[in-house]
């Protein structure tokens, strides 16, 4: 009976064509929001309260996206999986464009372009005012990520982006604090954050890298016995 090989196959396709199939993948996704949003409007299926309808299904993809370009380096950590990388961009500058068009459906839309009523609004209610930082966050960083801005800021471009971190934890605050009754998303975001906080302790990640390792390094000597 002829043996089981326990070798991985050889990836059949390179990591550039692997990435760019990612890549393609991740544009698919964060647009179909958008374009969903779109029929939607167009063939009046966002209900009576469509102004409504179109912030809340602007500030979910937001928030997702975030959150998912966040998950870029706890999944390098947990699975090796580096060739991720270059998707934390796009997933980030789709979070901003979401959170823009949230935010200019709320000023033109719902509030009419009447800025004084914006202002108060964005003071004094708590969601508006934590919602609002995390924007404005998320503003210098989308400008800021690009090659040219990586080489001119040097290692403070790291530094700046570090606050991504707590973009998200605002728009995560914002979300729970907007929700009237349903809190299971935001929790489950807040929940997911938290445990990416965790993996990224210097001391936690060692360990799960170092394990990742050794378990890479048993299974090639038991392909190589086989
Ligand atoms: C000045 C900034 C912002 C304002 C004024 C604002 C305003 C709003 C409003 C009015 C709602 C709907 C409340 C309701 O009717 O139930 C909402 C919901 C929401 N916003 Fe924002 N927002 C801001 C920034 C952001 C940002 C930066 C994010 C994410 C990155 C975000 C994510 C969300 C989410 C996830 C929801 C709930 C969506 C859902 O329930 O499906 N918002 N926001």
């Amino acid at each position: 009976m002829a043996a089981i090989s326990t070798k991985k196959p050889a990836n059949r396709f390179s990591k550039k064509q692997q990435l760019q199939f990612y890549k393609v993948i991740t544009h698919i996704g964060s647009l179909i929001p958008l374009v969903w949003l779109y029929i939607d409007y167009y063939t009046y299926n966002l209900g009576v309260e469509e102004v409504n309808a179109a912030i809340l299904r602007t500030g979910f993809p937001a928030v997702i996206l975030l959150v998912l370009s966040l998950a870029i380096t706890p999944l390098n950590i947990l699975f090796g999986w580096s060739i991720l990388g270059p998707l934390r961009k796009p997933l980030g500058l789709y979070a901003f464009l979401y959170a823009a068009l949230h935010l200019t459906i709320f000023v033109v839309l719902d509030f009419g372009l009447e800025w004084g009523a914006v202002v108060t609004e964005i003071i004094e209610r708590r969601y508006a005012t934590v919602g609002f930082f995390s924007i404005l966050i998320m503003l210098p960083l989308a400008i800021t990520s690009n090659k040219w801005s990586m080489r001119k800021l040097g290692k403070r471009w790291k530094s700046l982006h570090r606050w991504v971190y707590l973009s998200a934890i605002l728009a995560i605050v914002h979300y729970i604090l907007q929700a009237r009754n349903d809190y299971n998303w935001p929790f489950a975001l807040a929940g997911i954050l938290t445990f990416f906080f965790i993996i990224r302790i210097e001391p936690v990640k060692n360990k799960i890298v170092a394990f990742r390792k050794e378990r890479a390094k048993q299974r090639k000597l038991a392909a190589k016995g086989a």
